[in-house]
């Protein structure tokens, strides 16, 4: 692999905005808002912040030592570390590569999505959603082939865009403009929402103790909670590993991994006050489900005071928090491929972002009912759903397992030291990682498979 400099984040902001950037995306401001919402709220929020400061943090950490003493790609770290192509380890990487080129196949449907709604609201505003019924027009507007295609074909693209220009060029220099810009969005959305009679609701359902709700646990939440937070923190697939590559060695990790997991919470939160506010003032169902900031969102944005501006500002947002994210998963797969084939960045960036484009056709046929030949290679219940459930509960836990239990019983404790070069949290680190880690990841997945 080449390595110059292109190849190395330049500056610790950039580190810490193109991270950030990776863990801030759809999985906050839409995946954290209707979870929160069908889960119940307050009990939900308390076991993710949980899930992210005693088993997400340390995670990320893991791979943090990994990638910048492994120097590579989720695979390519853990070869170099140990030595040789044939540790059983490296199958932790090969499922995170698979994992982020899977996610990003029905992640580009999504953001597809959030890109018509802006281009419809930038057209005709969001007064005509006083009118028609909500659920009908995302039926509508997801289901339209042709334009779906198209808004999911232009954002693969401005994923391989930013991903052909490597590391400095392209993804630290996007994420230090988009990162603050979406920040600013999200602040906006919620100060306006102060003043609307919701939000003191809202706060009392998202923090709060709730009851779980029916057929629901503990033992459901809980695993659902994890999952997001990985999910969110972009964890368990080697996202971080192959930031963590370009992070130079007189970097901070420890402080790094804080600062992300930070911004991330943060924006998760705000994200719940910018869209519940909306949803309890208009009288909206806060457990509507996948739909809920397609479908509810609206409706809220065409009976506030300047719909039109924060409705596309929403959009907007959706759109640039899912293109920060998009960037990594490409450039985790990316990575692999570099590592192993003798080919272009350029090209083959491009060829992949061809690969994912059509693998997302699947995803986007769950939601057209008229190709009526793929409805039949995905199946009844949509692939976009089947995928997003098989990652999140299988693929993502696994890899967070296998990449734990490489660092805990695997590496030696000299190299986990130097990389994290702090007496104190190694104390901590180390056997927290070997003994504590693993068994929590364990509990929760098995206890989320017997649930099923
Ligand atoms: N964290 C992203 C979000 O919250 C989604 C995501 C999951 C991701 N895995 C990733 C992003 C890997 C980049 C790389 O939307």
């Amino acid at each position: 692999m080449t390595n110059n400099n292109n190849d190395k984040f330049k500056s610790k902001l950039g580190i810490v905005a193109a991270t950030a950037g990776s863990a801030v995306g759809l999985g906050n401001l839409w995946g954290f808002s209707y979870k929160a919402g069908t889960n119940g709220g307050g009990n939900f929020v308390l076991l993710y912040l949980f899930s992210v400061l005693f088993i997400g943090i340390p995670v990320m950490l893991t791979e943090f030592v990994i990638g910048r003493e492994g120097k590579g790609g989720p695979v390519g770290s853990i070869e170099n570390i140990e030595g040789s192509k044939k540790s059983p380890f490296v199958i932790g990487g090969y499922f995170g590569a698979l994992c982020t080129f899977l996610i990003l196949s029905f992640y580009s449907v999504i953001a597809g999505w959030s890109l018509s709604y802006l281009v419809d609201g930038l057209i005709h505003g969001f007064s005509q959603f006083a009118t028609i019924d909500s659920a009908e027009y995302f039926t509508s507007i997801s289901g339209q082939l042709g334009l779906q295609v198209v808004c999911q074909g232009i954002f693969v693209l401005l994923t391989v865009c930013v991903v052909m220009f490597g590391i400095q060029n392209g993804i630290e220099k996007i994420s230090k403009i988009m990162m603050p810009l979406l920040f600013a969005i999200i602040l906006l959305l919620v100060l306006y929402n102060l003043t609307l009679p919701g939000f003191s609701e809202s706060v009392d359902f998202l923090f709060m103790p709730s009851a779980f709700p029916e057929g629901e646990s503990f033992f459901t939440i809980f695993p659902a909670a994890l999952g997001q937070a990985f999910f969110s923190l972009s964890l368990g697939m080697g996202a971080i590993i192959t930031y963590a590559r370009a992070v130079d060695d007189s970097e901070n990790i420890n402080t790094i991994t804080a600062q992300v997991a930070f911004c991330d919470t943060l924006i998760a939160l705000l994200a719940g006050l910018a869209i519940f506010p909306i949803i309890f003032t208009a009288g909206l169902d806060a457990a509507a489900g996948p739909g809920l900031a397609f479908v509810a969102l609206p409706v809220g944005f065409a009976q506030m005071p300047f719909g039109y501006l924060f409705g596309n500002l929403f959009f907007l947002l959706l759109v640039v928090a899912a293109l920060t994210s998009s960037i990594s998963m490409l450039e985790n797969t990316l990575t692999l491929i570099l590592e192993n084939f003798k080919f272009n960045r350029r090209v083959a960036t491009m060829l992949l972002g061809v690969v994912v484009f059509f693998f997302g056709l699947l995803s986007q046929a769950g939601f057209n009912y008229s190709s009526s030949i793929l409805q039949l290679v995905t199946g009844a219940t949509g692939f976009l759903d089947q995928l997003d459930a098989f990652t999140m509960y299988y693929l993502i836990p696994l890899g967070a397992l296998i990449f734990t239990i490489f660092v805990g019983y695997r590496m030696k404790p000299e190299t986990i030291k130097k990389q994290i070069n702090n007496d104190t949290i190694s104390k901590i680190f180390i056997p927290y990682v070997k003994y504590i880690i693993p068994i929590l990841i364990l509990i929760i997945f098995i206890s989320g498979l017997l649930s099923k």
